[in-house]
């Protein structure tokens, strides 16, 4: 077991890291455990992906670990790129050959050349990303840190190598990375390299969308995600890579009145929902519950500022957004829609007199999502008064209580018609036609306002009564 002091801590490294080091070694290969693993270590953040660099042939290394390893780990070979990976238990090890790289002005894909440790440190994205940790026996477990990434991690410093404009110049996703990081870590930008975020950032623009999207859904998982969208803003990136988010910002004032501005209320939100989720998809549809409300902003001289509609065409532009952002337009799309349109509803029940059809009609249209959209409400809440939150809380909790009772007495959240379409037709001696679905509706309608009870026997009757009011008879008659 080898045991490494870094910053007066003892970090014991991975038996597994060892074993790559023995074969190294048997192979006369320079070796370094390098990257974002060793920046994770120290951070007390273990993580199963770890990248190994050697001078000299990463895919040659790689396959002698595969040998030695035995039919357990599974090798992949990038010829293209120089580079391999090996699955192994639980770890996902990658190997590469010290590279040095320059970078053309028009693309990512750099020129690249064999290099020394060195070179290969001095083209990594951060101070804290470029920290390396020998395998080879004269120095084992030394910590080779050129840039002071040790020092920026106490520090929480986010600081790039070199100058800043070379290093996202040369990357520009590094831009993007330099918010996640900061975000998910905690950690400021040392000024130098956010200026060089602002004068670089147009260059976001050559990097592919699903890469972006990619850090943009890390920043959103981080645990407090307004952090990385203000970084965004003030960088001007967010404008670029989001425009409609960034359109919340501002508050416009008409005779003295102004409202909220969205943009900050939106964060709170966010913020709020992570307190109780996880999940990206509920922590999107906070992102997107409000987005509408620039689009739809009018002001009223006995009302002030409304922003009627804001819910619908906030769910009409989700899948636009998804769709540009390289999201899944799938059943997740589907859900962020379907939350984004209801968003206002169990609010307008703490508001009105809770009655029980208004009720089931919120669990017909939410489902299974009912309770994400309680919580995405409940987030929703950001008074500053805290009279009117206590009191916002205390009648939402009473509409919890009602939209359970009613859920057990009534099952509509996953309504099925207790008559079907087939039975209809069988009972009228019909075809499909427009005369079955408007009795199926009549039924539902009739189910949710509560003028019959949601059983086959009350169904039944009303079917037999619609039937005869449009001119049908039963079969059997
Ligand atoms: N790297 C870089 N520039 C990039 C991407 C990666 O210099 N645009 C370097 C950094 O040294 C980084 C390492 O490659 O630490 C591994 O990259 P990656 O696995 O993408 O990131 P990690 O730093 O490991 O962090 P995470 O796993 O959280 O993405």
């Amino acid at each position: 077991m080898a045991e490494i002091e870094v910053l007066d801590k003892k970090i014991e490294l991975n038996p597994i890291i060892l074993e790559v080091g023995q074969v190294a070694q048997a192979l006369k290969l320079e070796t370094y455990i390098v990257g974002g693993y060793v920046r994770d270590i120290v951070l007390d953040r273990p993580s199963k992906d770890i990248d190994f660099v050697c001078v000299g042939s990463g895919i040659k290394l790689a396959q002698a670990v595969k040998e030695h390893l035995g039919t357990e780990a599974k090798l992949a070979v990038y010829k293209n790129f120089g580079t391999a990976a090996i699955t192994y238990k639980e770890f996902e090890l990658e190997f590469v050959g010290a590279r040095k790289e320059s970078y053309r002005s028009d693309s990512r894909k750099p020129i690249v050349e064999n290099g020394t440790l060195e070179d290969d440190q001095n083209r990594r994205d951060f101070t804290i990303n470029a920290l390396a940790i020998s395998l080879n026996k004269d120095d084992f477990g030394a910590l080779i840190d050129p840039f002071g990434g040790v020092e920026h991690l106490a520090q929480k410093q986010i600081i790039t190598p070199l100058d800043p404009e070379v290093t996202f110049s040369d990357d520009p996703l590094r831009i993007m990375r330099a918010i996640r990081f900061a975000s998910q870590l905690n950690f400021d930008i040392e000024a130098k390299t956010f200026d060089a975020i602002i004068t670089q950032k147009e260059r976001i623009k050559i990097i592919s969308q699903e890469r972006i999207t990619d850090e943009l859904n890390k920043i959103i998982l981080s645990p407090v995600p307004s952090y990385g969208f203000k970084l965004l803003f003030t960088s001007g990136l967010l404008q670029i890579i989001f425009p409609e988010m960034a359109k919340l910002h501002g508050v416009k004032r008409i005779n003295g009145k102004g409202h909220k501005d969205n943009f900050y209320h939106t964060l709170q939100v966010l913020d709020n929902i992570c307190q109780d989720t996880d999940d990206l998809w509920l922590r999107w549809s906070a992102i997107l519950h409000d987005i509408a409300k620039p689009a739809t902003q009018r002001f009223h001289e006995q009302a002030g500022w409304t922003f009627h509609g804001h819910e619908d065409l906030g769910a009409k532009w989700t899948p636009k957004i998804f769709k540009r952002m390289k999201l899944p337009l799938n059943e997740k799309m589907k859900y962020v829609q379907k939350l984004v349109k209801l968003h206002l509803r169990p609010i307008a029940l703490v508001n009105e007199k809770v009655t029980d059809s208004a009720i089931r009609r919120l669990l017909y249209e939410a489902g299974d999502d009912i309770d994400d959209l309680m919580t995405l409400c409940r987030a929703d809440i950001t008074s500053k008064n805290m009279d009117k939150v206590r009191k916002y809380l205390a009648n939402f909790k009473k509409v919890e209580r009602k939209i359970k009772e009613v859920e057990e007495r009534d099952h509509v959240r996953n309504f099925q018609p207790p008559i079907s379409g087939e039975e209809i037709m069988v009972f009228f001696g019909i075809e499909p036609s427009r005369e079955v679905g408007e009795i199926k509706n009549v039924i539902k309608e009739a189910i949710l306002e509560g003028t019959i009870h949601n059983n086959r026997e009350e169904a039944h009757q009303l079917m037999v009564d619609t039937g005869k009011k449009l001119g049908l008879t039963p079969v059997n008659s």
